[in-house]
């Protein structure tokens, strides 16, 4: 039978073909199950060591991948890039060898450079999984929203209208859901002002809108982004309460959603600006559902990647 999972790496998912996306769905899916159930039927990855090597913030990712490996048997050993040697001018790429020289079994990286993650897979031999590089990609929370959304709509999203709202130019969380969602069926609006959302975004096979308000009625569900100073030069909106008022997903606004319309937030949320609180901790919103499935995905891409890993060593 032909094994569907052979990648060492995850590096995005633009690459991935929609039978790889729905077997890591399946894999996490039936990972949800055992864990309720009997987590004796979960791999066991006792005695392995996966580091996070985290060159940007971040709370959720880190944690969850934390705990996805805690959950295996696995531990981890986190790095920041004030604690490293990468302040006494050591390169990524040596870092990561020396990781691998200290028995690591899999690297997580999260980096401001777009590629980073590419590159140290083509420089160990160890699993490396991309936990956010640059504006590049966020493969694992493109995932998490994936299994989130088909909790509600199934695996095939074929007819599901979704809406990517915020700053999609600056957003690896953006492009790692356009590639995602498009292969398992949906249609995809970006929306926002034409400074983060520019009509080349059309080539990658979505609808760019600028006008939130024309299609509140015909989404079923739609993911609100943060505006990520951190990556813009300069300022591309001209005041947070103008992008509120133009592309907040207010009360008012969401009122006007179907009832079983998804409202998703990959955090952190700024409230008040591209998401009121009200919303937020609405019933239809399934923030806290996306963040606890971080940790069922990651588990599934532990377990992926590692087991091609061992059966290269072993071919
Ligand atoms: N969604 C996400 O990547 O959050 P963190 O930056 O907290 O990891």
């Amino acid at each position: 039978m032909k094994q569907v999972w052979t990648r060492k790496d995850l590096i995005g998912l633009e690459d991935l073909s929609r039978e790889e996306i729905i077997h890591i769905l399946t894999t996490a899916q039936a990972f949800e199950e055992a864990l309720k159930t009997d987590p004796r039927k979960l791999p066991n990855y006792a005695g392995k060591v996966f580091i996070n090597l985290f060159m940007e913030a971040s709370t959720r990712t880190r944690v969850a991948f934390e705990m996805a490996a805690l959950k295996l048997g696995a531990s981890t050993t986190t790095i920041t890039q004030s604690g490293s040697s990468l302040t006494k001018g050591e390169t990524l790429r040596d870092t990561a060898q020396n990781l691998e020289a200290l028995f690591a079994d899999a690297i997580i990286l999260r980096d401001r450079t777009s590629g980073a993650a590419k590159l140290l897979s083509e420089h160990v031999k160890v699993p490396v999984i991309n936990a956010g590089d640059g504006a590049h990609e966020h493969p694992t929370q493109g995932l998490l929203d994936a299994y989130t959304l088909c909790k509600y709509f199934g695996q095939d999203l074929s007819g599901k209208h979704i809406a990517i709202v915020g700053d999609i130019r600056f957003s690896r969380v953006a492009r790692s859901n356009i590639w995602c969602l498009k292969k398992l069926g949906a249609s995809i609006t970006l929306v926002g002002p034409t400074s983060l959302v520019p009509k080349e975004f059309e080539q990658f096979g979505v609808t760019v809108s600028h006008d939130l308000d024309a299609l509140l009625e015909d989404l079923d569900a739609i993911m609100m982004l943060r505006i990520q100073k951190e990556r813009q030069g300069t300022d591309n909106v001209p005041s947070l309460g103008e992008y509120r008022k133009l592309f907040g997903l207010t009360e008012t606004r969401a009122k006007r959603l179907k009832p079983e319309a998804r409202i998703l937030h990959p955090g952190p949320m700024n409230r008040g600006v591209e998401i009121d609180s009200v919303v937020a901790d609405s019933k239809q919103a399934v923030i806290l559902e996306q963040v606890s499935h971080g940790v069922i995905v990651r588990m599934a891409v532990f377990h992926l990647c590692l087991s091609a890993t061992q059966n290269t060593l072993s071919a």
